[in-house]
């Protein structure tokens, strides 16, 4: 066996041979005919398989034979799915939002611009929650008279809700959906939102934990509070004949129940679940009460925001190539869909403001969530359900667009902990 010295004494006596004979200065050669250079290259590659059988051994002859064995029966065009090899290449107008029967492991020639600016876009946006510096909320946390009980309720229920969201969203991303949308520059972008969902739920762990929080009671609150659990229920409901092995699109029927899952992740979960916490919890912020928190959530909503409008490109472009699904009952549906979500929000807000708080109320939240719904609705095409409703948040669209660098509560990272070495005396 080849040990370090051996290799150290090659170099030796290579370097000795250098010095006692230096060799003339290479004189230009005629280039070698392409055949003796082949058989130079076979002669020099022969004698290095002989070296080296002659050192080492392999431990199983047998084994490595039938390794062989199994590389000589290989089919590759079986391993390739149902490609054949030497089949045309593929062209742009080959490729479609679902159904395609265009090589997916083929990420170019784009056809969807837009899904691979947002995958450009969403990396880089990147953030990590150990960014943010949690050591001026652990400190208000802890004091007695820090906060308000309410103000205190909004943080316990926010993080409740999102701690659990996120991996709802996530495990539709990956077990329902990714293999039912046959393009791969949305592939590309699904990958990117999955591992954002990954760094969400992180991020409300690593508050959970910074704030010496009952993770149990947090953790939970999707099956123990019924504002939390309504909404959860809501979305998991959507993603269930989805995730069935056996599902697949093709049909009418089926292509309507996709977009049925569309339209409940990324227009009501992600569009409509997650803003009355963050305008909550962001309204915390700007009177300067849990910064850390809240510059988390900030980070977030704008990852979010980029995740709905990916999700509003891909409905309305399903809703392009594929016309015959969106008839006026399924518009009916999905308008009464998008109307569910608004009421579970603004149950949510009722049970989580029974009085004014931060600066606004149960009755203004459900202004702006009527003002979020009529936006879903345009998004996709359908008529607005509260013509003239308001934003009373206009500091909301003003987060969403904030790039990271102009941090919007100038809160600095002095110093970087995971949040297991975070402590308080
Ligand atoms: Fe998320
Ligand atoms: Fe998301």
């Amino acid at each position: 066996m080849l040990n370090w010295d051996e290799f150290h004494e090659d170099e030796t006596a290579v370097t000795e041979q250098s010095k006692a004979a230096p060799a003339p200065a290479a004189k230009p050669q005629p280039a070698a005919a392409p055949r003796e250079e082949a058989v130079r290259e076979e002669a020099v590659r022969a004698e290095t398989v002989r070296e080296g059988a002659a050192r080492y051994a392999v431990v199983d002859q047998d084994r490595l034979t039938r390794a062989r064995k199994s590389l000589e029966e290989l089919d590759v065009a079986a391993g390739l799915e149902e490609l054949e090899m030497g089949a045309a290449r593929i062209e742009v107008d080959d490729k479609q939002m679902i159904n395609a029967r265009a090589d997916l492991n083929q990420l170019v020639p784009f056809k969807y611009e837009w899904a691979w600016q947002k995958y450009l876009d969403g990396s880089a946006n990147h953030w990590m929650p150990q960014e943010v510096n949690m050591n001026a909320d652990i400190a208000l946390w802890k004091s007695q008279d820090g906060l308000t009980a309410d103000e205190r309720r909004i943080v316990e229920r926010s993080l409740g809700y999102f701690s659990t969201a996120d991996s709802l969203v996530a495990n539709n991303l990956v077990l329902a959906l990714y293999r039912l949308i046959t393009n791969p520059e949305c592939r590309q972008y699904l990958l990117r939102q999955a591992f954002e969902e990954a760094i969400h739920t992180h991020a409300y762990q690593y508050c959970v934990e910074s704030l010496g929080m009952d993770e149990g009671a947090v953790f939970n609150m999707y099956r123990e509070v019924p504002s939390v659990a309504a909404k959860s229920a809501w979305s998991l409901k959507h993603t269930q004949s989805l995730a069935r092995p056996d599902f697949n699109t093709g049909t009418p029927e089926t292509d309507q129940e996709l977009l049925r899952n569309l339209i409940a992740f990324y227009c009501v979960t992600e569009g409509i679940f997650f803003y009355c916490g963050f305008s909550q919890i962001l309204s915390m912020g700007r009177r300067n009460k849990m910064t850390g928190v809240a510059e988390q959530f900030q980070y977030i909503l704008r990852d979010e925001s980029m995740h709905l409008n990916f999700g509003v490109d891909m409905i309305n472009q399903i809703k392009i190539e594929n016309p015959h699904l969106w008839t006026p009952a399924f518009q009916d549906e999905v308008t009464q869909m998008i109307l569910e979500g608004t009421e579970l929000e603004i149950a949510y807000a009722r049970d989580t403001m029974p009085r004014g708080v931060l600066g606004m109320n149960a009755a203004i939240m459900e202004e702006y969530l009527h003002f979020i719904c009529n936006r879903r609705l345009a998004q996709i095409g359908l008529k607005e359900q509260f013509p003239g409703a308001q934003n009373p948040f206009p500091w909301m669209s003003e987060i969403i667009d904030l790039r990271k660098e102009k941090n919007f509560f100038e809160t600095r990272v002095t110093e970087y902990q995971v949040g297991g070495a975070l402590s308080w005396d």
